[in-house]
């Protein structure tokens, strides 16, 4: 299949890898040659890693690299049978390209962006054929996250979204269809793992090694919120909270933290300036969590029964299957279990007591508990 991708950037050439080792055809295309020379340059040196540590051999490799071409005009994308947009994440940018590509490539072509945070159905309004355009959202680093959310528009025809998710079901990635709604799966269910953690530091419950210590310790999670959050940068996940809350209205459960942002603004974004939540320079020690148990279950039950409560909303508004948010948020974000499936485990009743404690105390509408999690508690069901 040819293949075409706009955006030579961290998430194109990414995704150029996953489609060449799935052996189509690959075009990429960048308006900056810099960005271009860059990202030959990586994947030359990424495969090369590859061939060292065996995980494929030099012809393989040499064969991947081969079926990738950088190109510096959208022209030669006009015998793409599917694009992939990968640019800059503004949408007028984006619907100017989608308008220009629609006139180029063949009426088959079908037309993906990759946006995190944008409407499909606005980026598609740019084109004459609305119904050939959906979203393919791969998480970073492409080549390595398994998850890839799959998002038709009102408008997208059921054929391209089934081709859609073959296709990228054939390049060995777990897919998730999911409605064209904000954040979709995994940036919208996602929100309390780092949201209630900055509240419970916020309210002066424990610090953030101690919230880290308890999601790991207690939770399973590989990592905790603190430090997921230095790791994908303090300004990143800020902008992400802030363009779901406002998407969704303002809704208090999205709120963004003040907390995340002074240190956004003061430059602690995280590992990527050496310093975060965490001091990440040489010879620096960071603060020992506080290993109370019972302060450890207090804060990994509250974050945990406010993450199954997005997880089983998401269910209640019909986002996605509760097969696919579970998978969404196993491969996309690497928690230990699917969150539905972790609310059958401990049983409804758990998460809502938690939740409508938290509710008592605060009075807030944060805390509010699905319509579906108490329905679901009070006919003892169970998702799978
Ligand atoms: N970085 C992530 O974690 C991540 C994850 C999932 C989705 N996304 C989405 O993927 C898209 C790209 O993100 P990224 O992180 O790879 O960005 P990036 O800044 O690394 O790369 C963007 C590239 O697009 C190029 N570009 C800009 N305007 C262009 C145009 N008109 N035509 C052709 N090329 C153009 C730039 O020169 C640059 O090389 C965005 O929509 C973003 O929301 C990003």
């Amino acid at each position: 299949m040819n293949i075409g991708i706009i955006g030579a950037g961290s998430m194109g050439s990414g995704i150029a890898q996953v489609a060449a080792t799935a052996g189509e055809e690959v075009m990429v295309f960048d308006t900056n040659a810099a960005s271009l020379d860059k990202a030959s340059a990586s994947l030359t040196k990424i495969m090369n890693r590859l061939v060292e540590k065996e995980r494929v051999t030099r012809k393989e490799a040499d064969d991947i690299l081969g079926r990738i071409t950088f190109v510096d005009s959208l022209d030669y994308l006009e015998n793409s049978e599917l694009v992939i947009e990968a640019i800059i994440e503004n949408l007028e940018v984006k619907q100017s390209v989608f308008s220009q590509l629609e006139e180029l490539v063949s009426d088959i072509c079908i037309i993906a962006s990759n946006t995190s945070s944008l409407s499909i159905a606005s980026i598609s309004s740019a084109c004459k054929n609305p119904e050939r355009v959906i979203g393919i959202h791969f998480f970073n680093p492409a080549p390595l996250m398994k998850l890839v959310e799959i998002i038709p528009s009102i408008s997208t025809d059921q054929e391209v979204t089934d081709k859609a998710k073959a296709t990228i079901d054939s390049w060995k990635k777990v897919t998730a269809l999911v409605k064209d709604t904000p954040g979709f799966i995994v940036n919208r269910v996602a929100r309390p793992f780092y949201g209630e953690a900055l509240r419970i530091y916020e309210e002066g419950i424990a610090d953030f090694a101690t919230i880290d210590w308890a999601m790991k310790e207690i939770g399973g999670f590989r990592m905790g919120p603190f430090e997921l959050m230095d790791y994908i940068g303090n300004d990143v996940n800020y902008t992400v909270t802030e363009t779901v809350f406002t998407a969704f209205y303002f809704d208090p459960r999205y709120k963004p933290s003040f907390t995340q942002k002074r240190f956004s603004e003061a430059g602690r974004l995280g590992r990527k300036t050496g310093r975060g939540f965490y001091n990440y320079g040489e010879g620096t020690t960071n603060p020992e969590p506080n290993k109370d148990m019972d302060l450890g279950k207090k804060i990994f039950e509250r974050i945990q029964a406010m993450l199954i409560n997005e997880a089983v909303d998401a269910v209640f508004w019909q986002v996605a299957s509760a097969q696919d948010i579970d998978l969404a948020m196993r491969f996309g974000t690497n928690y230990p279990k699917g969150l539905l499936a972790w609310c059958d485990e401990i049983g409804a009743n758990k998460p809502l007591t938690i939740l409508e404690n938290l509710y008592q105390t605060y009075g807030e509408d944060r805390y509010r508990p699905s319509s579906l999690l108490r329905k679901m508690a009070k006919e003892n069901a169970s998702f799978f």
